[in-house]
């Protein structure tokens, strides 16, 4: 049973995905850390005060002190510096990882048996660095990135088709960044392929705009990246997580051989269930398809080096 969930980050997206959890979650403790331990303590207690609303028993502490994540069941990484205008998820890899690497090494010490979600970007290079800085097996970290992007291209296919966003399934895999993978042969409209709704046109001016839809949004914010749909998506995650769902949602990973790589992460649907990670599935892509996945490598190692 998870008891307690700790959120390593209270700016946009841990502070959202914390009244999330609130919102959907029985749970004993939650705590949110930030280096701004003033900003961590003002969120959690504009967060207590939904308590009449909401109902919930849930005890809310936030703090800079990070000794409190001790015990938890689950520790969400979204620590770091978010993307400006004009940046790429690879330019925040060096100052992020830095940062990362001095967290993961606490969570494995107070937090051993934790189950870690990891969102701060760029988040297939991350959840790899976690990977080797936590030494915990890989299925018990899942980097959040390819269920945001699949919302994102559901939403597209919705307000180009206007057919109901509940007879739409929309797969995104790969890296979590300009690079990744739109599955259209794994899209569909209620069975149907996304040709017999789009023409090929439309299907490419789709999968052209998920690919830039976080930067589009940056350009808006400025200094800030988007946060809704991420805080959701990844409530989703940790909702599957604890209500033992075995629901596939595609999560980064640690490959070691899978779709033919090793030792790169990225996101592939997985079955998500109380244990984390409980499978990674195998899809059937096209020839083309799968090219495209097995070059993300390159890309995934350029921005680690
Ligand atoms: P934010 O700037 O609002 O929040 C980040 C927080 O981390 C800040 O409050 C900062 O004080 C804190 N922080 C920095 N170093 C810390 C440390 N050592 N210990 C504890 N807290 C520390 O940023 P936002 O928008 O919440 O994004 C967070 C991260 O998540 C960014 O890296 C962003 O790029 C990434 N992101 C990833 C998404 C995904 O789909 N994987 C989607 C949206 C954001
Ligand atoms: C996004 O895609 C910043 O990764 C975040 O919006």
């Amino acid at each position: 049973m998870v008891k307690k969930i700790s959120i390593i980050g209270s700016g946009s997206v841990g502070s959202m995905l914390a009244f999330h959890i609130l919102s959907g979650l029985d749970i004993k403790d939650l705590v949110l850390v930030d280096i701004s331990g003033s900003l961590a303590k003002g969120i959690a207690l504009d967060l207590e005060d939904t308590r009449g609303f909401l109902k919930f028993n849930t005890h809310v502490l936030g703090t800079s002190n990070i000794n409190h994540i001790e015990n938890s069941d689950i520790v969400v990484i979204t620590c770091g510096i978010p993307r400006k205008e004009g940046m790429t998820r690879y330019d925040l890899f060096k100052t992020n990882s830095k940062i990362v690497i001095e967290v993961t090494r606490k969570i494995k010490r107070l937090a051993p048996m934790s189950l870690i979600v990891v969102v701060t970007n760029p988040l297939d290079a991350i959840t790899y660095v976690v990977n080797k800085h936590s030494g915990f097996g890989r299925f018990r970290i899942m980097g959040m990135g390819s269920s945001l992007d699949s919302s994102r291209f559901l939403n597209l296919i919705y307000s180009e088709t206007k057919i109901s966003p509940y007879n739409i399934d929309a797969l995104v895999c790969g890296l979590h960044s300009k690079d990744m993978l739109p599955v259209t042969s794994c899209s569909n409209i209620k069975g149907n392929s996304l040709d017999a709704f789009l023409n090929q046109g439309k299907i490419e001016k789709i999968t052209q705009r998920v690919k830039e839809r976080g930067k589009e949004i940056v350009s808006f914010l400025k200094n800030r990246s988007a946060s809704f749909a991420p805080s959701l998506s990844c409530y989703k995650l940790i909702e599957a997580i604890v209500k033992d769902k075995n629901e596939i949602i595609p999560v980064s990973v640690l490959l070691q051989g899978e779709y033919g790589l090793r030792d790169v992460c990225l996101g592939v649907p997985c079955v998500i269930s109380r244990k984390g990670i409980d499978r990674i599935v195998k899809l059937c892509l096209s020839v083309e398809e799968k090219g495209l996945l097995k070059k993300m490598k390159s890309k995934f190692l350029e921005c680690i080096r």
